[in-house]
């Protein structure tokens, strides 16, 4: 008991002076700083009671969803994603007319920050994390943009009631999207739009039941969406 509070103790201390990780206990880094928060393997049953008490969206498919540079450089960097908070419900306030909502900012904990080495360390971590046929590769097409596809996008497909394609607006229900060229694969952004419930049955966006076509058009629009500074 006395040596387990000890080590306990010890790896507390490491952590706090940065030597937790590297050399022999970096394969632990997800599992000894990331778990608190997210899912790092497949949950057994995805219910409706997890996604509602999760305290951060799920990493295990994360090697089929994002672009590594992004990774390595926001674990250093965390900017605010969901503007509305993971627990969009939980963290908005009704505006007292109950037409307006507004976001409660402390429902918003700035997120742990990792030093460059421990980020090189966690975004290999996680480009390993994979599901299989979650994410089909190639999807994607690749056509050249359609001038349609921001019509799609603001008015034909209502994604702008829930997402923002413009930094600076105000907070939605959904991820913001204006970094998701940076942050996210093509591959991902397709099958993410064409089937959400096919990462979590009981998520909020709803399956739009869209032809491919405009799947297609979508995904190259959301896919030019990047942060202005580079
Ligand atoms: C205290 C809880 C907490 C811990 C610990 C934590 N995270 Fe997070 N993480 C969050 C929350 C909340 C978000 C959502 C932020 C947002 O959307 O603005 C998030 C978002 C992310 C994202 C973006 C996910 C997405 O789908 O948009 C990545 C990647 C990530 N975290 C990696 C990590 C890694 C790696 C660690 C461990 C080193 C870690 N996090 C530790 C709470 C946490
Ligand atoms: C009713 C609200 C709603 C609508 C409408 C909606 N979405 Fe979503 N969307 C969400 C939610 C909620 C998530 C997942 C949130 C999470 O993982 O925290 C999501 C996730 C996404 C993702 C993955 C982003 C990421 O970082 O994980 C993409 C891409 C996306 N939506 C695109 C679209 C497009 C394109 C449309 C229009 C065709 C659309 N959405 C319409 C609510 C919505």
């Amino acid at each position: 008991m006395r040596l387990r509070t000890l080590i306990g103790a010890l790896a507390l201390a490491g952590t706090a002076l940065g030597w937790g990780v590297g050399g022999a206990s970096a394969a632990d880094l997800l599992s000894q700083q990331c778990v608190a928060c997210h899912a790092v393997s497949k949950p057994e049953k995805l219910s409706l009671d997890r996604l509602w008490e999760r305290k951060a969206p799920d990493l295990y498919y994360a090697g089929s969803k994002f672009n590594k540079p992004w990774l390595v450089s926001w674990l250093q960097n965390p900017t605010t994603i969901r503007g509305g908070g993971v627990m969009y419900a939980k963290a908005v306030k009704g505006g007292a007319d109950r037409t307006v909502d507004t976001i409660d900012a402390a429902q918003l904990p700035a997120h742990p920050k990792l030093s460059a080495a421990d980020a090189a360390t966690a975004a290999d971590l996680l480009m390993a994390l994979k599901v299989d046929g979650l994410v089909p590769a190639g999807a994607f097409k690749n056509e050249p943009p359609s001038s349609m596809a921001s019509m799609l996008f603001s008015k034909l497909r209502g994604c702008t009631s829930c997402h923002t394609a413009k930094a600076g607006g105000a907070p939605t229900s959904g991820p913001e999207l204006y970094t998701a060229g940076d942050r996210l694969q093509p591959d991902f952004v397709h099958a993410y739009i064409n089937n959400p419930q096919k990462f979590d049955a009981h998520v909020w966006m709803p399956t739009l039941g869209l032809t491919d076509a405009d799947i297609q058009k979508l995904t190259g629009y959301v896919s030019t969406l990047k942060s202005e500074k580079k």
